[in-house]
């Protein structure tokens, strides 16, 4: 199955190569930076632990999970409405829609809240590259996109919503994440790029110390007999970091920078541990 939305750092791309590195056989399946799920929609596993930081996307994946129908009637009203009128009315909608989304978010609310998933997913979709950005305060700032009409299928939601009811979604940190993996288990790691944008969370950055954490809770997990697999952009301290894991390149097509210079190919590293 195809993810949901497009998101910043998807694996998408490269889904061959990391299907062709992953453990033949494995028992729960962990996602602990879900973002869009690109590899754990395409395999769809039968037992899985999916986690994220971001509190809104996970909001739309437990709400999809819980109340398929009331989400997909909500947005099949309001998609529809967006995709009636025209450009410059949706870019009016979208803004409405965004400033509604953020004021909503101020005054605090739980998951699963089923107005701002609906609100979450024509945000992701009419923004900007269709990306999910906040600002230092949290707040979504990304501008109005291309103003194409807003892709929705509601059978597609429906398909991803049974995969979604048997798995176990948490909006919590990496090292919460991690730590439930056990012997046999396999966990996709696939953390924001060292020291470069994390605007998926407020004040978020992704730097030495997290990386540092994030390699002491795969060792821990490697230990405990889990099979896991890192992927990362190429850096001497990652390298370092993982010395003594099994490391394959991959190369990247740079997708976050707008300028056709920028656009130079860069070299992602898959890391093992735990497994052959
Ligand atoms: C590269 S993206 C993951 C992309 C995903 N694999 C996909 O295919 O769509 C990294 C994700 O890490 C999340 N994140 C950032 N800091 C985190 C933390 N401390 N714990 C858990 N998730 C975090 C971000 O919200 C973002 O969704």
């Amino acid at each position: 199955m195809n993810p949901l939305y497009k998101w910043v750092g998807s694996k998408r791309a490269y889904l061959d190569t990391i299907k062709g590195l992953m453990p033949p056989t494995h028992n729960t399946y962990h996602e602990p930076f879900f973002g869009g799920g690109s590899l754990y929609f395409d395999l769809e596993p039968r037992l899985a632990l999916i986690s994220d930081a971001n509190k809104h996307s996970i909001n739309f994946i437990k709400a999809l999970a819980a109340a398929p129908n009331d989400l997909i009637d909500q947005l099949t009203t309001t998609v529809g409405h967006h995709n009636s009128v025209s450009k410059p009315e949706r870019r009016r909608l979208f803004e409405t829609a965004r400033a509604g989304y953020n004021q909503r978010n101020a005054q605090g609310w739980t998951l699963i809240h089923l107005e701002l998933a609906a609100a979450f997913y024509g945000l992701v979709r009419g923004a900007f590259n269709g990306m999910w950005r906040v600002n230092a305060n949290g707040e979504f700032n990304n501008p109005f996109g291309d103003g194409k009409p807003l892709l929705f299928d509601a059978d597609h939601f429906r398909s991803a919503s049974k995969l979604l009811a048997r798995t176990t979604i948490r909006n919590v940190d990496f090292g919460v994440a991690i730590g439930d993996a056990g012997e046999g288990d396999f966990v996709f790691v696939d953390p924001p790029y060292f020291e470069t944008w994390n605007g998926y969370v407020a004040g978020g950055t992704f730097g030495v110390p997290e990386h540092y954490r994030l390699q002491r809770v795969c060792g821990d997990a490697a230990k405990r007999g889990a099979k896991v697999m890192v992927t990362v952009g190429d850096h001497p301290y990652l390298r370092s970091l993982y010395k003594g894991w099994r490391l394959v390149e991959m190369e990247r097509n740079q997708q976050m920078s707008g300028k056709a210079e920028g656009r130079k190919k860069e070299v992602d590293i898959v890391l093992m541990g735990g497994y052959e």
